[in-house]
């Protein structure tokens, strides 16, 4: 089985854990733009010691074909680990964050996001360059 198979995807709506891309539908070449993904946005995904996102994937695919490009990845590391115990802690990395990019061409960017349970799902987003 090739890894893309194994990636799940899905309406965020209704599964909690399909990565939702908010980002402009057109944009101007070189300008840059934000991207933010994130997680749980309509239905909350757990974040505890036990269950959790583990770090979320962006990549850029040009229309023109060719290779995808990876724009970055942000790993969460605060789950509520404690010397206490399990979900104790004091502090929760919530899963989203925000890209800052620029494109020279229109595209595809495709999020993959990382449940430590649940394995990987992705989504995806479309951006034309107008003006
Ligand atoms: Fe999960």
């Amino acid at each position: 089985m090739a890894f893309g198979e194994m990636i799940r995807t899905g309406d965020f709506k209704g599964e909690k854990h399909v990565p939702v891309i908010e980002a402009p539908a057109t944009v101007s070449a070189g300008t840059p733009f934000e991207v933010t993904v994130s997680v749980g946005r309509e239905v909350p995904h757990p974040n505890t010691t036990e269950h959790f996102i583990a770090w979320i994937d962006l990549y850029f695919k040009p229309a023109s074909g060719g290779f995808p490009f990876h724009v970055g990845r942000f790993e969460f590391m605060a789950h509520g680990e404690s010397p206490k115990g399990p979900n104790r802690g004091p502090v929760h990395a919530h899963p989203s964050v925000t890209f800052p990019v620029q494109v020279g061409e229109a595209g595809t960017f495709v999020a993959v996001s990382m449940c430590n349970i649940h394995g990987p799902w992705e989504s995806t987003h479309e951006v034309t360059v107008g003006g």
